[in-house]
């Protein structure tokens, strides 16, 4: 079997699509433009790389974008402040601080200090608890995307047998409860899990979220299961640098129904799944209708 290629890169072109045409028509009949702030502390290379990614696509769908780099030895009270400031502001609706944090700054503090209304991220405590008890919240980014691309793919999960790896508390335990938000049979497994390999065997939704290069392998895949590469690593091979997943690609593919490649599988939605939360938050704030297809 080779599986169907799930083109991550398009399908997030079509939800930015549809989040600057909800956009366009909140400026048109409301006056209303929804506006995303982004924190940066500090001068980590990969973050400054996400953070013009992300103002550069909220332009894109008409969003205004409000960015906020701070240096590196900015203070705890400083960036409390700043948060207060931008929970309180009516034209921000969502609100990013940038991960991580330099060391010498609580990120747990700074992320829960942010009004949960506008936690794009998902990441507050009251965002993972309402996710958690299956209420309306705010959807941490990529795992949102990850269910869409299934929701896309297979209509209804319900019933199916889904295998999480990874449990960090921003791909894969909220990515757990939304299969199971979804009627999936979820487990989440992880480094310690015993016989890892009969453990993703009897998914039909295996979705890798460990960190570790090419960890999981075609052996490991049911035959046709759908398989949802969240990794991003960067590797050297061949004297050359390369970028892969927590998947082995090709030996994976030839025993999944559909995969998800790395790169243009799952990393675009995050930023598409960004804006869409931007989007949503907006509604929320001034009492209008949610966009469909575009939360969990
Ligand atoms: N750093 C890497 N990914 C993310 C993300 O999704 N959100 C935030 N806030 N920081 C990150």
């Amino acid at each position: 079997m080779t599986a169907k290629v799930i083109d991550g890169k398009a399908f997030a072109a079509n939800v930015r699509a549809e989040v600057a045409a909800h956009v366009a028509r909140l400026k048109a009949e409301k006056g209303i433009t929804p506006g995303l702030a982004v924190v940066l502390v500090g001068e980590d290379p990969a973050s400054k790389v996400y953070v013009k990614n992300k103002h550069a696509s909220t332009i894109e769908v008409g969003m205004e974008s409000f960015e906020h780099r701070l240096s590196a030895e900015t203070g705890e009270a400083e960036l409390l402040a700043l948060i207060d400031r931008l929970n309180a502001d009516p034209a921000v609706h969502g609100i990013l601080v940038q991960l991580p944090l330099p060391k010498h700054l609580d990120a747990e503090l700074v992320i829960n200090r942010i009004d949960p209304a506008k936690d794009v991220d998902g990441f507050h405590i009251s965002n993972v608890g309402l996710l958690g008890t299956g209420q309306k919240s705010m959807v941490p980014c990529t795992p949102l995307g990850c269910l869409m691309m299934l929701r896309d793919h297979h209509g209804s999960l319900a019933g199916m047998n889904a295998v999480v790896v990874g449990r960090s508390n921003i791909v894969g335990k909220p990515m757990a409860q939304l299969l199971l938000g979804d009627s999936c049979t979820v487990t989440i497994a992880h480094s310690r899990t015993k016989d890892l390999a009969e453990v993703c065997k009897r998914a039909d939704i295996l979705v890798a979220a460990v960190g570790r290069p090419e960890m999981i392998t075609g052996d490991m895949v049911k035959p046709g299961a759908t398989v949802i590469d969240v990794g991003i690593n960067r590797i050297e091979r061949d004297g050359k640098a390369k970028l892969v997943g927590d998947v082995h690609y090709e030996s994976a593919a030839s025993v999944a129904g559909a995969i998800t490649p790395v790169p243009g599988g799952v990393g675009p939605m995050t930023i598409a799944c960004l804006l869409a939360n931007t989007l949503t938050a907006c509604c929320r704030a001034n009492g209008l209708a949610e966009p469909k297809g575009l939360t969990a």
